[in-house]
């Protein structure tokens, strides 16, 4: 069966990865599972591209099987696509999504609710042997509210207003979020390419035989 190592130790990720891969004959595991726990790269890209780029390649030069990696940014058009490749930083270093929050709201403090239009994009990456196989991009369009509102999710899930439903995915709570979200609709890709990997490989071995 193939391997897949998802470059990340966040269970969360993991357990989503899985459940819309589930129906495919993949051995899914976290970097955590194969030995790579401390393995870390800079991300220091300009894009979500080349952050996902790197982290998937890096690791694929070190473990067997297909590598994937993600990248993820909230990016408002009334802020130049900020904060965009910056987002879990977007307010400095080592600070909570509660600062990122605040740091949002007060550059949008004049900005009215019809110019506050935005979108989370993710975007994953697939290597194997240090080469990159492939990326794939997933997006969920919103806006940014004027207060927070809701309970569930993490990150700016409080502030940002889903067009398809005007709740934030704070409101609309995980079960909803992971069928719609931008990460829902990359992850859905993916299972779409990994499905034609899949295929590929099984002609080769027809073919050798
Ligand atoms: P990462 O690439 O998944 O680590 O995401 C980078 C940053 O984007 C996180 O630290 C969060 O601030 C934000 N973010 C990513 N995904 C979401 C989401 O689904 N909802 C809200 N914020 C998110």
């Amino acid at each position: 069966m193939i391997k897949l190592v998802v470059s990340s130790g966040n269970q969360h990720k993991i357990q989503e990865i899985k459940e819309i891969l589930r129906e495919l004959p993949i051995d899914i595991v976290s970097k955590n599972d194969v030995g790579f726990k401390d393995f870390e790269v800079v991300e220091d890209k300009s894009t979500l591209e080349g952050n996902a780029i790197k982290k998937a390649v890096e690791l694929s030069k070190k473990v067997e099987g297909l590598v994937v990696a993600d990248d993820t940014g909230l990016f408002v058009d009334a802020l130049n696509g900020a904060p965009g490749v910056f987002s879990s930083r977007y307010a400095g270093e080592n600070v909570t999504y509660e600062d990122n929050n605040k740091k949002l709201l007060k550059e949008l403090e004049n900005i009215p609710i019809n110019k506050r239009s935005a979108k989370f994009k993710t975007i994953i990456a697939i290597a194997k042997n240090g080469e990159i196989i492939k990326t794939i991009e997933g997006e969920c369009k919103g806006r940014i509210a004027n207060t927070k509102s809701g309970s569930s999710g993490f990150g700016y899930d409080p502030l940002f207003i889903v067009d398809e439903y005007n709740k934030t995915f704070a409101e609309l709570g995980d079960e909803i979020k992971n069928k719609i979200s931008h990460r829902a609709n990359a992850l859905i890709k993916l299972k779409g390419e990994l499905t034609v990997l899949l295929g590929e490989n099984t002609n080769e071995d027809h073919c050798s035989k």
